[in-house]
């Protein structure tokens, strides 16, 4: 059951929202080479229980860190290691604090040192792609019109879309409905009201579509191929007129 939030909950998403987003700014300034995931963890973990919130993944299912760290060919819900950044990584940091009981979740993949241009590349073709399925988000559009934005945009640029993870509802819940698919057909699924919240997702890999789950930690996702794969969140709230990106942060600026 999708759920349309009130006034009140709104309120509460964007405080979410904008906590989600200050607390990804501050996190990706860490990224250098030498750092290690487990220190990003660490850091993220006391910026947001020293302001009085809580680590959504931290727990999750079992999941056993404070943020998700995935690196190159690394899909999503990489568990943070002690493996350092190496010039040329490419690394996505995914954070979800919880505040006053709502969640508000993003993520953004940022560059270590050098990277070479066909990952450059890679990563600006995902940011765009987010974008592109954000900027449908309005009342009486539909999930395929999303899913459509972005498939088509990433496979015009010759990138694959993964199909088995997908974005979310989200509230007082992490991971509510509906599914949010990055595929997907012009007017074909739910229908957008105003008071939905939303994360859109996607995640694009280089190569091919592919993706295995590490059957050793239960978590992290890799392509198949070994290609690298990148990936961009927002929440959003799906408001009278449009779309407002509930996790934009400072200075990031809004694709037209
Ligand atoms: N933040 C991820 C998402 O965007 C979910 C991570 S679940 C975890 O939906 F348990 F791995 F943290
Ligand atoms: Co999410
Ligand atoms: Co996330």
């Amino acid at each position: 059951m999708v759920i349309i939030k009130s006034k009140a909950e709104i309120e509460l998403m964007r405080k979410a929202g904008r906590v989600a987003g200050e607390c990804l700014s501050e996190m990706m300034k860490l990224v250098k080479v030498g750092v290690t995931p487990n220190e990003i963890n660490q850091a993220c973990h006391e910026w947001t229980v020293s302001r009085g919130y809580t680590p959504a993944p931290l727990n999750y299912n079992g999941f056993p860190k404070s943020l998700c760290i995935s690196v190159n060919d690394v899909v999503c819900h990489g568990i943070p290691d002690n493996r350092e950044f190496q010039d040329g990584d490419i690394v996505n940091l995914d954070v979800t604090p919880i505040v006053e009981g709502f969640h508000g979740d993003t993520n953004a993949t940022v560059f270590v040192g050098k990277v070479k241009p066909e990952a450059e590349k890679l990563v600006e073709a995902t940011r765009i792609s987010m974008w592109k399925g954000i900027n449908q988000v309005k009342p009486g559009a539909t999930l395929g019109d999303i899913g459509h934005a972005i498939q088509s945009y990433a496979e015009k640029q010759g990138y694959s879309v993964v199909l088995e993870y997908c974005g979310h509802g989200i509230g007082k819940g992490f991971h509510e409905d509906p599914m949010v698919s990055h595929v997907g057909k012009p007017g074909q699924g739910l229908k957008l009201r105003a008071g939905m919240t939303f994360t859109i997702e996607p995640m694009i890999n280089l190569g091919q579509r592919f993706v295995w789950e590490d059957q050793k930690d239960g978590w992290t996702v890799r392509t198949r191929d070994k290609s690298l794969s990148a990936q961009f969140e927002h929440t959003v709230l799906v408001t009278e007129t449009g779309v407002e990106v509930l996790t934009l942060r400072e200075g990031e600026v809004p694709l037209a």
